[in-house]
Formats: structure tokens, sequence, C-alpha cells
């Protein structure tokens, strides 16, 4: 019935691609970022709970629901979920479920490569930038401004970026994805080590008062005070970054995951994939940028905040921490290394590009496999036309100040919303004994008994608290205009796209209001 799909050709390769899909600019930017704005040690508290309790449960939901899809040759969440969803209610219920996860899925991934594809393009031109010498001997800020400013750099930086992606994915998923991450995420890893070996051995390099250990301390030194303070706020921090770091709520789990035989493991690998990305966040993304920032802090930090002491300069870090600090703070540290920090930086922002781009490829596989599957478009054309669509999405982002930030709190959210959506319908009325059936299907590990209540019961009730937070915190702040267009516009075209999608393939049942096809 179904034409042949791709599928994955070996083990490794979809290991290293979901490894890839999850590992990401949000394990080197955003997790230092989040963390040193959040208390430092009173920010891994929550975190390691909103993993185990969150993180590891919608990980597996999501491989469960992506296989189940595949099996009717969807790779989109809006017929995957009108599927699962008819398990318990009649077709034309399932039908909503199915088409407001697709529009959730489908207007997340635009909103965020929107920005996402912007910073990974940066990252190029930093990586130039460092190896070059471009900002030795300037004022890091300003350079990065004037960046910032010469829209065609920009644009050169950002174009190479989606071209390389439109070539990878125009290849399919076995012989383009698959290929290109077994190259990149060996070396990603291997960039990272050596960065991190490298802030081992370096100790104190200006100032004997500052060293790499003052920054570790930060991390791993719970700061229940803090916490306590600041407890919703951090637990907030703590269980978005979760989810966007493990690549949840966004579609791309499921997408992969499409692509697996109906009995291939999807337990042991779901548990491979959130390994892969915390060794890559908390071992290797915590061991660089503070503890970089922390022993270069005289080179860094005003001196009036240094003569205040350690205390006020990690919070100055912590305020300072944000998107806008890998290319102005840290270029100072690389500018002291000397020749050696040439070397460094542009290692460190070819990493953020290898790691950006072995997402964003997942992402972008998305759209093309919704282009494909869902209105038949080939995938050598599909893969332009996403082109422009990013393009196009893109250009408030250089033009309109302020606007990646509102797009970013509104991707936190919805990213939440739609984890939530998962564990309604790929758990609840998919039925959770068919969920779980699914689960170890083939497994290669048994998932404990005990972890049943936590999929079913707990995750769902720790989601409730980032999800309330979020809504009162958007409440609280006014997306602008573009902002709001640019949100209700995806939605629109997302929930359009999702419904004829459905209908189209599942017209017949529909229109009787009973199942009729099932594999
Ligand atoms: N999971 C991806 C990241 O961390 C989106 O950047």
């Amino acid at each position: 019935m179904e034409q042949q799909r791709d599928q994955w050709a070996t083990k490794i390769g979809l290991i290293l691609a979901m490894a890839g899909n999850a590992v990401g600019l949000g394990n080197f930017v955003r997790f230092p970022t989040q963390v040193a704005q959040n208390g430092g040690g009173a920010f891994m508290v929550p975190y390691f709970i909103a993993l185990f309790f969150l993180g590891i449960p919608v990980m597996w939901i999501e491989w469960v629901a992506g296989r189940y899809g595949g099996k009717y040759g969807h790779g989109t969440l809006g017929p995957t979920y009108y599927l699962m969803a008819r398990e318990s209610v009649k077709p034309r219920s399932a039908l909503w479920w199915g088409v407001i996860s697709g529009m959730l899925a489908f207007s997340l991934t635009i909103l965020l490569n929107s920005y996402y594809l912007h910073l990974i393009g940066w990252s190029a031109a930093y990586s130039w930038f460092s190896i070059t010498g471009a900002y030795f001997g300037k004022n890091t800020g300003e350079f990065f401004v004037q960046y910032l400013n010469n829209h065609a750099e920009v644009m050169f930086f950002w174009g190479i970026t989606v071209i390389l992606l439109a070539i990878a994915v125009g290849q399919g998923v076995s012989k383009g994805i698959e290929r290109w991450v077994k190259v990149m995420m060996p070396l990603l890893y291997i960039f990272a080590i050596i960065m991190v070996g490298y802030i081992f051995v370096l100790g104190s390099p200006v100032d004997p008062n500052w060293s790499t250990i003052d920054g570790f301390r930060f991390i791993w030194t719970p700061n229940w005070g803090y916490l306590k303070e600041h407890l919703a706020a951090v637990m907030l921090a703590a269980t978005g970054q979760i989810f966007f770091t493990l690549s949840l709520g966004m579609g791309i789990i499921q997408n992969y995951a499409s692509y697996l035989g109906p009995k291939d493991d999807v337990a042991l690998s779901g548990i491979a994939t959130v390994s892969l990305n915390e060794f890559a966040e908390v071992v290797l993304g915590g061991s660089i940028a503070i503890p970089l920032a922390t022993a270069y802090a005289p080179k860094i930090v005003p001196p009036e905040v240094l003569a205040k002491g350690k205390t006020e300069v990690l919070s100055w870090i912590g305020h300072k921490f944000g998107l806008g600090f890998s290319y102005t703070s840290l270029p100072n540290a690389f500018v002291s290394m000397g020749e050696a920090g040439r070397l460094f930086g542009a290692l460190w922002f070819l990493l953020l590009w290898f790691a950006g781009f072995t997402s964003a490829i997942a992402m972008y596989n998305y759209v093309v496999a919704l282009l494909e599957e869902d209105l038949g478009i080939k995938r050598n054309v599909g893969t332009w036309v996403v082109l422009v669509i990013y393009f196009l999405a893109g250009l408030p982002v250089i033009y309109i100040d302020g606007y990646m930030d509102q797009v970013d709190a509104w991707v936190s959210f919805q990213l939440t919303l739609l984890a939530l959506f998962d564990i309604i319908v790929a758990v609840y009325l998919f039925k959770p004994d068919n969920f779980w059936k699914e689960l170890h299907e083939g497994a290669w590990m048994k998932v404990p008994e005990w972890y049943k209540p936590i999929i079913l019961y707990i995750a769902p009730l720790l989601l409730m608290i980032p999800l309330l937070g979020m809504v009162k915190s958007l409440i609280g702040t006014t997306l602008e205009w573009p902002a709001r267009i640019a949100i209700l516009l995806m939605w629109v075209i997302g929930f359009i796209e999702s419904y004829y999608s459905i209908k189209k393939k599942y017209g017949e049942e529909l229109e009787k209001n009973e199942v009729i096809i099932k594999v």
C-alpha cells in the first residue's frame, strides 16, 4: 500500500543522527547561559529532576510515536497523532488532535529556525573571524555590532550553512543525513573533548585569583539558598532547557524515529540519545564557556565589578551570559590567549556550527518530509522550497530588534505545550497499555515497571508547572506585532496543512467516522 520509505541504513548511523538532532547550540550556548543566569549550582538540582521525570519519559514517547507513524508512511505529527488518537476516539475527533499537534510542530520548526539558522551562520562567521584574527586588537562588542549590521556578510554565512543543509537533506535520510552525521558527530565530540582538555590544564591564565576551578565550583556547588528564593523561576528554566536540549516537543525526534523498521528497538535507543546528549551538555558543554569566562574574568569583566569580589563577578557574568556572550565576551578570552587563541576560538565556533548544523538538519528534514509526504512535492524540489521559506522567516531576525528574543520565548512555551500533546495523544489516547507494548516491541532493554507511573502520572503533573509558569510569564510580556503576526501566520499555515494531509489520506474513514486503514 505504501511506497517504500527511506530507512536508517545502520544502527550507529541512527544513534549518531539522533544524538546530532539533540546536541545543538542548546548544549554549548543555551545550557551555560541558563546555568549562569539561574544561580549556578541552584540550577543543576531541578535540571536533573526534570531530566529523570520528564526528559526521559517524553523521549521514549516521541520514539514510540515516530516509529508508529512510520509504519503508516508518516514522518509528520498531523497524520501520526491522528492515527494514535484514533485508538480511543472516533476518527472525526481524532482529526483535531492530529491537526493541532501537526500545526504546533510545523509552526515551531519554522519559528525556531528563523533565528536558529542565523545563530549557526554567526558561528560560521566567527570561526572564520577567529582563525583570521579579524577581531583581535579591536573592541569585541563593537566588532559584533558591526558584523550584525553588515547584512551581506550575515547572509553570506547564513547562505553557506543553509545551502549545505539543503544538499545534505536533498540526498535523503540514509544517503544524505546519515552519511553527513556519521562524519560530523564524531568530529564534534573530538573538538569538544580537545577544548575541555585544554580548559582542565588552563588553571589561572591571567590572575592567580581567578581560575577555571572557580567556574566549576559555581556550577557544581548546590546553591540551596538561591534555589529556595527563586524556586519557580529556576524550575521553569530547567524544564525548558531539558526540552530544548533533547529536541523534545518539536516533532523532530518522531520524524527521525519514523525511518525505523516496525521492530527496531526504541527503548535502548531512546536512552542512548539522552545519554549522548547529556554527556555533550553537562560534561562537555558545562566545562567550556563558564570555566573559561571565570578564568578570564579580569579580561572580560569591568574593573569596578572585579573590585567587588567573586560573588559579584559571577553574578555579573551570569547576567551578561546570553546569546551575545559567546560572540562578544568569550572572544576577549581568545584574544588574551595570543596566537593559540585564534585556533581555540576557531575551534569553539566550529564546534557551535557543527552542533547547530546537526540539529538544523533534523528540523530541515521535518519540513521536507511534510512537503514530500503530505503535499506530494518531491524531495529534491522540497529542499529548495524550504530554503526559500527559511529565508523569508529569517528576515525579521535581521531587520527587527528584539524579534528573536520574543520568538524564542514563545518557542520555549510552544515546545512545552507540544510535549503535553505527546503525553495526551501518544500515551493516553493511544492507551497506556498499547504505549507500553509498543515501547517494548523489538526492544533491547526492559524498562522497569516502576518507571511506568512516572511516565503516566508524574511526567504530566510535572509538566504543568513550567506550562503554567510560561503562560504567566508570556502574559506578562507583550509580544510585539511582528512576532504576533509570524506566530499567527505559522499557526494558520500549519493548521491548514495538517488538516489537508489527514483528510487527503484518511478522507474515507473520516466520512464514515470509523477506522478503515490499519496496518
Ligand atoms: N536540541 C537542539 C539544541 O540543543 C535543538 O540546540
